[in-house]
């Protein structure tokens, strides 16, 4: 059984800290959330994911950032579709996303790349995204390899590459 003084103690301790530590952790919330928005700015996530960002010289509203595109990307892989990572982190927990963006991705998604971030940095992208909030419309389906696609899309089929490092290329 627990002795009644240090119950009553920590009750004491947790009842005057608490709004002192509630404080401290929502400005550190939205610190971490701040570097989130700084990553994906200068690590290319917007390239990708943002309609229009390459195409306009990165100045497509924040609104929009990471909502995704259907413009897709052809290659050995079949085509894919950048994902719409604000509607992603809305239905994952943080365990849940640490788990997905750590797995192996089609090209042309730099997966290697996330992989090799650092928890909080992953961390900082998944509480931007959260603070962002959902928005956009789910990124259309990958298509298997040799099937048509109606979409709009860029073709990645690799071309006059040493044969080593065209297969290297693929998933
Ligand atoms: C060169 C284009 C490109 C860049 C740059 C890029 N992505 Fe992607 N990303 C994609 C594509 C295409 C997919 C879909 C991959 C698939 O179908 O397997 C994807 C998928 C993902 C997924 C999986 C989503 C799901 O639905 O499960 C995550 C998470 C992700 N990207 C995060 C990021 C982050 C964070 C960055 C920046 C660090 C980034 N991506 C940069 C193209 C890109």
């Amino acid at each position: 059984m627990q002795h009644p003084r240090r119950g009553l103690a920590a009750f004491l301790v947790s009842a005057l800290c608490a709004p002192a530590a509630w404080s401290a952790g929502t400005a550190q919330d939205a610190k971490l959330a701040e570097h989130g928005r700084y990553l994906v700015q200068v690590s290319g996530c917007n390239d990708c994911h943002t309609p229009g960002y390459l195409q306009n010289d990165g100045k497509a509203p924040a609104a929009q950032w990471l909502t995704g595109s259907a413009v897709g990307f052809q290659g050995p892989w079949g085509t894919s579709y950048p994902s719409n990572l604000r509607l992603l982190a809305d239905r994952l927990s943080e365990a849940q996303w640490l788990a997905r963006v750590r797995q192996p991705m089609r090209p042309p998604m730099p997966w290697f790349n996330l992989k090799a971030m650092s928890e909080r940095d992953l961390l900082a992208i998944y509480r931007y995204l959260r603070a962002a909030g959902p928005a956009g419309a789910p990124a259309p389906a990958a298509a298997a390899p040799g099937v048509q696609v109606a979409t709009p899309y860029f073709d990645f089929t690799p071309k006059n590459l040493p044969s080593q490092v065209s297969s290297a290329g693929k998933p």
